[in-house]
């Protein structure tokens, strides 16, 4: 299956109005590292009579619709939850399908991505697929390093629990060779394990299609993220939408534990 004309009509019409746009606030204080669990797209889908990779093709346009939000609000790291480690028990037909997304939407996106300044990259077991997914994963990225206007982060065959078994994995290697001890270990120690730790913690996890749970996204990275839970499918999930959930975070105040200035 390619981005079959008919989805993207039905997707191009879904918008509603966009009547909000960025508060005075958000504009002077937007997240840094915004991070999505496009959730939904079956749903979406099966509310149409159609399969649910028509699901996944309509989310996959509307990722690219994320970016060019996340580039006007000045937003500098977006990373997307596109396939978990859990997601290997879905029908065979419906894993074979997302990974033929996954290649066609660099084959069909290459020029605006490159043209918008995307820099991609991409974290998870990577190792783990097709080797014509990690093919595409390593072209994309190295074709894209010296881009800097935004860059999307992919976290595909990610789970967070993964990760950190992962670098305590590591971190016990550097202890067999008398690297680190025990007794002083701290959490930038782990964080330097992680799969992109020169990548800041999320500020804002935006989760749609109703869900009101992490699923396994950035378990060790999101201790003190701000959230936002939407009723909105993940392919209808639209700039209005994305706007309101900016214009909220910003006017959350964010304390890790501390206590406001005044107080
Ligand atoms: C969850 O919705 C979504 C996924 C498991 C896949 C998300 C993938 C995309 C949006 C395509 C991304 C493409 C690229 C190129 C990275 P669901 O299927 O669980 O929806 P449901 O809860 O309604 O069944």
């Amino acid at each position: 299956m390619s981005f079959p004309q008919a989805i993207l009509k039905l997707f191009k019409s879904r918008h509603k109005p966009i009547t909000v746009g960025l508060t005075a606030e958000a504009k002077a204080n937007p997240p840094k590292h915004v991070a999505v669990i496009m959730d939904g797209n079956g749903r979406w889908a099966k509310k149409r009579g159609l399969p649910r990779s028509s699901g996944h093709y309509a989310g996959a346009e509307n990722l690219h619709e994320l970016c060019k939000w996340c580039i006007e609000y000045s937003i500098d790291y977006v990373t997307v939850f596109a396939f978990s480690t859990e997601n290997w028990q879905r029908p065979q037909k419906e894993i074979d399908s997302l990974m033929n997304l996954f290649i066609e939407f660099f084959t069909r996106y290459e020029r605006e991505l490159e043209a918008e300044g995307v820099r991609l990259r991409f974290c998870g077991e990577t190792q783990e697929l097709p080797l014509a997914v990690q093919d595409t994963m390593k072209k994309a990225e190295a074709s894209s390093i010296k881009r800097s206007n935004l860059q999307l982060i992919i976290a595909f065959n990610y789970g967070g629990r993964r990760e950190i078994v992962r670098a305590v994995g590591k971190l016990l290697q550097e202890y067999r060779a008398n690297e680190i001890k025990p007794d002083n270990l701290v959490e930038a120690d782990l964080s330097a394990h992680m799969y992109l730790p020169d990548v800041p913690d999320p500020d804002l996890i935006i989760r749609p299609s109703g869900e009101l749970r992490l699923s396994n996204f950035l378990l060790w990275q999101s201790a003190y993220s701000e959230f936002w839970f939407s009723n909105v499918l993940w392919p209808d999930f639209n700039k209005g939408d994305f706007t309101d959930a900016i214009n909220d975070y910003a006017s959350r105040q964010r304390r890790y534990g501390g206590l406001k200035e005044a107080e």
